[in-house]
């Protein structure tokens, strides 16, 4: 396993689409091993997720894992969530504004929409079909995720730019007021 580096916004990488990983590909030395090295990643830089255009991968593979964040104190736990070939689809037109931040945009942060629940359907590291419904802050990390496979990041979705904040800002500012915040 190892740590990779992160891709910062401006890197060419951020703004192309993944390709889908062949299914017959997906218990493959070299996908496990990119699988391994995201999860190191994202751990080692305190991300809730990683995707793999952020290590300079163009394959649809992400992860998702939020425990005892810092980076995150307020967010509720997800599991680690290994995540191929997503397609993620709103369920319901609710959509609901929290505070995201990103490995790829360090040490900012910004208020962003994004859909209460959504379907995901994708494949896991065994290569097992995932179908599974997810809900507010799991549901908002998916689309953060996702959208980097689609070469989008969040700062594409906000409606208000105004938001935009370098966290030592938002940590006076925003921290802890729960209704503007997941
Ligand atoms: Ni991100």
């Amino acid at each position: 396993m190892a740590i990779l580096k992160v891709a910062r916004l401006g890197h060419p990488v951020l703004r192309q689409p993944a390709k889908a990983v062949p299914v017959g590909e997906i218990r493959a030395p070299e996908t496990q091993r990119l699988i391994d090295d995201l999860i190191e990643t994202m751990r080692e830089y305190d991300g809730a997720g990683l995707a793999a255009n952020q290590v300079h991968t163009l394959k649809q593979v992400c992860v998702i894992e939020v425990l005892e964040n810092p980076r995150y104190p307020d967010a509720p736990h997800v599991p680690l969530t290994v995540v191929i070939n997503p397609v993620v689809t709103p369920l319901g037109d609710e959509m609901e504004a929290g505070w995201e931040g990103c490995l790829s945009v360090p040490d900012m942060r910004g208020l962003v929409e994004r859909y209460t629940a959504v379907r995901l359907q994708c494949y896991d590291r065994q290569g097992q079909h995932v179908d599974l419904i997810a809900k507010e802050f799991f549901a908002r990390v998916i689309q953060h995720e996702t959208d980097h496979l689609n070469g989008i990041v969040y700062l594409d979705r906000m409606r208000d730019l105004s938001t935009l904040a370098h966290i030592a800002e938002w940590n006076k500012q925003w921290l802890g007021t729960r209704e503007h915040a997941d």
